[in-house]
């Protein structure tokens, strides 16, 4: 893993450097110091390379003298518009274009500390690979870059405003890895077993297996797991930092109070079940979990930087297959609510998960807020493509809160209609012999009929639902982020709980 640093600012006697300048900016500080050094190389190789300073610009230079290997410039754009996102940005360009490295040394004594601590998130989470399974690379194949030093005017204000960054990175890191995992590694009880790793961050992690989710009745869910051969789990993480109930030390146990709650949709393997899917782009279907995911990120992350909230996790988790013991078209369950659900496409499966987990938030902990997260339809995908999660909610408050958060992390979501109880979009789920069916009618408005489903189970409790089944996987890479799994959400509730629930 790319090991981060911050050091005073002192000119290094060689090695690896980076001169992050800004449009029309001239050569400051270290920057300077290193160009008279050098007998004015970094100068003469702006002016070869036709340097703008336009936010990605490059000027690299090989060995201009003896012991410094390379020195790049790198352009960081309009000086007033270089904020915690173009940090993060050239801190990933860093990543990339010196990746061979073994170590690399930044010149950021010009930039405020604050900002100098974005570099180092942005090198982070562009720096993540997932290399478990390869066996045959060579070494020149695997990234190398070990370390990361930033220098800065003051790098202990530096140090400090990364380490909550760490933190965060740290989540984005524990979500990528479990939706990067294969469905044959990562089935419920695995998934469930690797969330008691936050046990240690002071998060308190309750497991209930089959048995514990039939007592409860939670027939929707249970469902869904019957033609699988692998057991369904429900994981609930619990992290007291408002209420101070657990330390790291996991002491005292207390009961959260009015938590917010994030729940997600962790379908290990989707098939569609006995309403099967076409071969074509099954293996999608192992990021299924990423809601489940990406809550236990958050989780990770909110605890490591020990955020001043209360907040508890929740995640179904099962496996959609097909087999003689799986739910058939027209099959009718009881869910935790009460309700009974007719599943009339049994390839709508992540409402099922959630309905149960939803209702069983909002009857344990009377959360303030509840927030699930699902890759719930490729309706959304067709509506809002990959810029956008869809956002839907009963709470005008907390969408807001989320579209706010979304601007501010770059994780953007997209407010889409939602219609009461019993009105318009609703009434499609009225079932012929039960109390509510798992699909509309057609395939219009898909994204919105699920959300209304959903909205059967949280009894009028302020929540929202975000549909990222466009978003949790990216086929091309980010200033941040490689391709594969994006970890999205971990960034935008972190962010939606310090701007708004850390008091
Ligand atoms: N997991 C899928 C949705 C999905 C599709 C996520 C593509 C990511 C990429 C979900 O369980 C599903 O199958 N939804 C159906 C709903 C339909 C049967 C009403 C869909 O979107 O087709
Ligand atoms: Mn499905
Ligand atoms: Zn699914």
């Amino acid at each position: 893993m790319l090991e981060i640093s911050f050091a005073k600012a002192v000119l290094p006697k060689g090695g690896v450097m980076i001169l992050p300048l800004a449009e029309g900016a001239k050569l400051h500080g270290l920057a300077a110091a290193l160009d008279k050094l050098l007998g004015n190389a970094v100068k003469r190789g702006m002016e070869a390379a036709r340097f703008t300073g336009k936010a990605g610009a490059q000027a690299m230079l090989l060995s201009p003298k003896a012991g410094f290997a390379r020195v790049l410039v790198l352009g960081t754009g309009k000086a007033e518009s270089f904020d915690a996102k173009a940090a993060e940005a050239l801190g990933g360009a860093v990543v990339a274009a010196l990746a061979k490295e073994a170590e690399v040394v930044v010149l950021a004594d010009e930039m405020d500390p604050a900002l100098a601590a974005h570099i180092g998130l942005g090198g982070r989470l562009k720096s993540y690979r997932f290399d478990k399974y390869r066996t045959t690379l060579k070494d020149d194949e695997r990234a190398k870059l070990g370390k990361l030093t930033i220098l800065s005017s003051d790098a202990a204000q530096a140090a400090a405003a990364y380490a909550p960054l760490s933190a965060v990175a740290h989540g984005v890191e524990v979500t990528r890895d479990l939706v990067t995992e294969p469905a044959n590694v990562l089935y419920p009880e695995e998934f469930a077993d690797r969330c008691l790793a936050l046990k240690k961050l002071g998060v308190k992690v309750e497991i209930f297996d089959k048995k514990d989710l039939e007592k409860l009745g939670f027939g929707s869910m249970l469902s869904v797991s019957w033609g699988s051969a692998r057991e369904p789990r429900m994981v609930v993480m619990q992290w007291l930092g408002a209420s101070g109930g657990l330390g790291a030390d996991g002491k005292k146990v207390k009961k959260p109070v009015d938590p917010i709650a994030f729940i997600g949709k962790g379908v290990t393997f989707d098939t569609g079940g006995i309403s099967i899917k076409p071969a074509a782009g099954m293996e999608d279907m192992k990021w299924d979990m990423a809601g489940a995911g990406t809550v236990t990120g958050l989780m990770a992350a909110l605890a490591g930087r020990k955020a001043r909230v209360d907040a508890v996790g929740l995640i179904g988790l099962v496996e959609n297959m097909p087999s003689g013991t799986a739910v058939r078209p027209g099959d009718v369950v009881k869910s935790y609510s009460g309700q009974t659900v007719e599943i009339l496409n049994t390839d709508a499966e992540g409402r099922l998960v959630l309905a149960d987990v939803l209702y069983y938030a909002q009857e344990r902990f009377a959360p303030k807020y509840m927030v699930d997260l699902a890759t719930l339809t490729g309706a959304i995908i067709v509506g809002l493509g990959h810029e956008y999660a869809g956002l839907f909610s009963n709470d005008d408050t907390l969408a807001d809160f989320l579209i706010a958060a979304g601007k501010a992390t770059g994780e953007g979501v997209w407010r889409m209609p939602l219609a009461p109880v019993g009105e318009s979009y609703d009434k499609n789920l009225n079932s012929a012999i039960a109390d509510v069916q798992n699909i509309g009618g057609g395939r219009a408005g898909g994204s919105i009929t699920a959300a209304q489903f959903l909205q059967r189970f949280v009894n009028g409790k302020p929540w929202a639902h975000l549909d990222i089944a466009g978003m949790a996987w990216a086929t091309k890479e980010g200033p941040t982020m490689p391709k594969g799994a994006s970890a999205f959400g971990v960034r935008l509730l972190d962010r939606l709980v310090a701007m708004n629930f850390e008091g």
